[in-house]
Formats: C-alpha cells, structure tokens, sequence
C-alpha cells in the first residue's frame, strides 16, 4: 500500500535534501510556480510533493478532494504530511513569543502524460492549433464555474493538459485533449458563484498569457506570443457560449431527467439543447397520438431515449458508420444530422424530413466509403426507427 512506502521518505528533512538522503527522483518539467516541489518514485509510484504552509497544504488537499467529487479534472490528492520544525521567536511588548512552525506537504499522484509546455507554448504555434488547447481549458472554466467553483488563481502554469481516452457506453470511444487544474491553494467552493467571479477568472487567465511571454521572452526564447488579440476574443467568446450552452443544459438535464454529457459526451452548439427537447416533446406528442396516454416530460424523455436515441445509435455502430465521418462517435453522428436538419429545414421554410437531411449530410461529409445502395439501405432502416415517429408527426403514412 501506499502508506507504508510513503513512510520511508524522511519527512524530518526540507524536501531540498531528499535528493542527497537517496530519495529516487524523476525527472519532470514542471511549470513556473513559488513552492519547491519534488516528483519522486516510491514503490510503483510517482509522487509529487509540493513543501509550502501547513495551513494552505491542508486546504489544497481538502480542496482537491471536493473538486473530484464535484467531476473536475485534478490532481489525485494523497494526503498532507506535517513537519515541525523549531518555534518562531516573536519579539512583543511584554516579551518574547514563540509561534509553532509547521511546514506542510502536499502530496499528489503524478498526472503523466501531460503535453510539455514546451512543446504546447514554446514552438510558434498556429491559432488553428492553440484553439484546441484553449477549447480545452475554456471547459475546464465551464466545468468549475457551473459547479460553483472559483479557481482564484486561473493561469496557464496552474492548467497541465493531456490526451484523455473517453469512453461512451455503448455508443463509442473518443480521445479528446483535456486542461486540468493543477494548482488548488486558492480554490473556492460554493453552490454557485458570481458572473463577476467567473469574469475574475478568465481575465486572471488572460493575463497570465503575459507573463508567460515575458519569461520566454527573459530565456531569450523566441515564438509567437500567447494571448495574442485573437485569442483573447476567442477564449472570452467561446467562454461566454459554452458557459450559457452549459447553463441551459444543465437546466434540460433537471427538466427531463436525461444525463446528456452521458449519452452525447459534449454539446458543441447551444441549439443542440433545444433539438433534444423538441424531438423529446415530438415523442411525447407521439406517444400520446398513438393512444398510449399522457406522458409527463420525464417519462418521454426515457421513451424518446429508449426507442430512438439507442436504437440509432446502436443501428450506426452496428452498420460501422462512424468509419467513414473520422473522428465522430455514434452519439455525436445522430445529433449533428439532427442539427443538420434543423438548419435545413430553416433555410426552406419547412420541415425537411430525416430521410432528406441524413442523405444530405451523408453526401457532404462523408470520406469517400461505401457506394450510394449501402446508404440508402441504411437510411431506411434509420428511418423504421425514427420515421414511425416523423409519420405520425407529419400525418404522411408511409
Ligand atoms: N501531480 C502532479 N503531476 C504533474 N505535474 C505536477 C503535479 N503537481 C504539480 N505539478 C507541476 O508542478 C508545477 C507547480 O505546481 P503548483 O502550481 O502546485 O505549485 P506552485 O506553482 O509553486 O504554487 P503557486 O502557484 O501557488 O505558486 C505545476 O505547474 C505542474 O507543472
Ligand atoms: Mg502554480
């Protein structure tokens, strides 16, 4: 167990020492930062240790623990070890004091795999490029700030960001590049938190991006500048858009009882939300049409969810064709030819159908694959699913 082998570094010593008293270092770039810090092996082990206030060690750790439980992505906190080292004298009027000095730790597990910054923020990196990055650390913003989480020292020495494989049940798997929150000293949790507290922390970030180019600027290290105008307006831009997007979501999920981030993995546009209510609603209008009664928007949801959503995207892994749209899950297919639909039908005054629209979007974004006839046996067997829904929707039978 951990504990045992933890027990072996000599925590009686400045973490400064560990290297000459044979405690095995590895070696890890870290970022700019105040505390001395040391990655070190024990056992299967790496661990970090990071030698700063008793105090702040304590509520870093405890701050880490709720930020796990709240679904944030963190650090694996260990624990907090204490070291007392000899009292500090304080002269007062009436006489010397003495205060205990405790030195804490901050134990975490190593987060590996993490995109060097040297390769993330060093090389001249294109716009293109660094909006991935900021895309990821713009959700971890969202993820904080809709759970009532302050970060109060947002930057981009505190933000490690790493390749994550995610898994979808049943409906596929996806590696999507992820920002985690590595530094947790100043960390608020509340239920909710203030629009001026989360624009706190985006300009906070912003600003950080600065003095990232003044070091590398000091080292002498030459590259295009971070927190350039562009990407300014795009971080606060697309902050603002996902916060809101996420705001609604989170307000759907109540309503139906659906977990979305479940079933969708993320929702890259704001509409999305509102064509997952409305095929709900369509559901339940069909429902009711078809004579089976009443349904409250919770049980249509676990309809619509049970006899479209699974089916659909059981029927696209079944037939492979995430295979030929790279990149995308099965989830992720079904809600973009839903989203293609709507803007379809906008743009034609009316409603276009799921036969037409899935065709459509086929023909425009599929890598060349297989010949029309396997898309067009698929899309009618698309349609017995969702179409029985449509009919009874637009009064055509079929
Ligand atoms: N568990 C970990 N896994 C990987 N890297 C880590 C881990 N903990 C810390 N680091 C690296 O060490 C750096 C410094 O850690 P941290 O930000 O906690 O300390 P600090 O910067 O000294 O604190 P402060 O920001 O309060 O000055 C991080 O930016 C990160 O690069
Ligand atoms: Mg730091």
């Amino acid at each position: 167990m951990f504990l045992e082998d933890l027990q072996t570094l000599p925590w009686q010593h400045s973490i400064a020492e560990w290297k000459e008293l044979g405690v095995k270092h590895v070696h890890v770039k870290r970022g700019v930062g105040r505390h001395p810090i040391v990655f070190v092996q024990v056992g299967r082990h790496v661990f970090v240790v990071k030698e700063l206030g008793y105090e702040d060690s304590l509520k870093e750790i405890a701050n880490f623990r709720e930020l796990l439980n709240r679904g944030i992505h963190t650090l694996i906190p260990v624990g907090c070890v204490m070291r007392e080292e000899e009292p500090i004298e304080v002269d007062t009027q009436i006489g010397k004091r003495y205060e205990r000095n405790r030195v804490g730790h901050t134990l975490t597990l190593l987060l590996d795999r993490v995109i060097p910054d040297s390769q993330l923020y060093r090389r001249a990196f294109k716009f293109e490029n660094r909006k991935r990055i900021w895309d990821a650390i713009i959700d971890l913003f969202v993820e904080l700030h809709s759970r009532g989480i302050y970060w109060g020292d947002a930057s981009l020495a505190n933000t490690l960001v790493k390749f994550l494989r995610v898994d979808v049940p049943y409906i596929g798997k996806k590696v999507e590049l992820k920002a985690f929150l590595v530094d947790a000293e100043t960390v608020e949790i509340h239920d909710s938190i203030s629009d001026s507290l989360r624009s706190t922390d985006v300009e906070f970030f912003l600003e950080s991006m600065e003095w990232i180019n003044e070091d590398l600027m000091a080292e002498g290290i030459l590259r295009d500048p971070l927190g350039t105008k562009d990407d300014v307006e795009y971080i606060k831009a697309q902050y603002e858009l996902k916060y809101e997007a996420n705001a609604r979501l989170m307000e759907f999920e109540k309503r139906t009882g659906l977990n979305v981030q479940r079933l969708l993995g993320k929702l890259r546009v704001p509409v999305e939300v509102d064509l997952l209510q409305k095929q709900i609603e369509e559901h339940k209008w069909y429902l009711n049409e078809r004579g089976e009664g009443q349904f409250d928007l919770v049980e249509a949801a676990k309809r619509w969810h049970d006899e479209v959503f699974v089916p659909v995207c059981r029927l696209f892994s079944e037939e492979e064709v995430p295979r030929f749209f790279p990149g995308k899950t099965a989830s992720e297919l079904y809600m973009e030819i839903m989203t293609h639909k709507y803007f379809m039908s906008k743009e034609s005054g009316k409603d276009v159908g799921m036969m037409k629209a899935t065709r459509d979007y086929i023909d425009r974004f599929s890598t060349a694959g297989p010949l029309a006839s396997f898309w067009i046996a698929f899309t009618k067997k698309m349609m017995k699913i969702v179409g029985i829904a449509e009919t009874g929707l637009t009064g055509i039978s079929k």
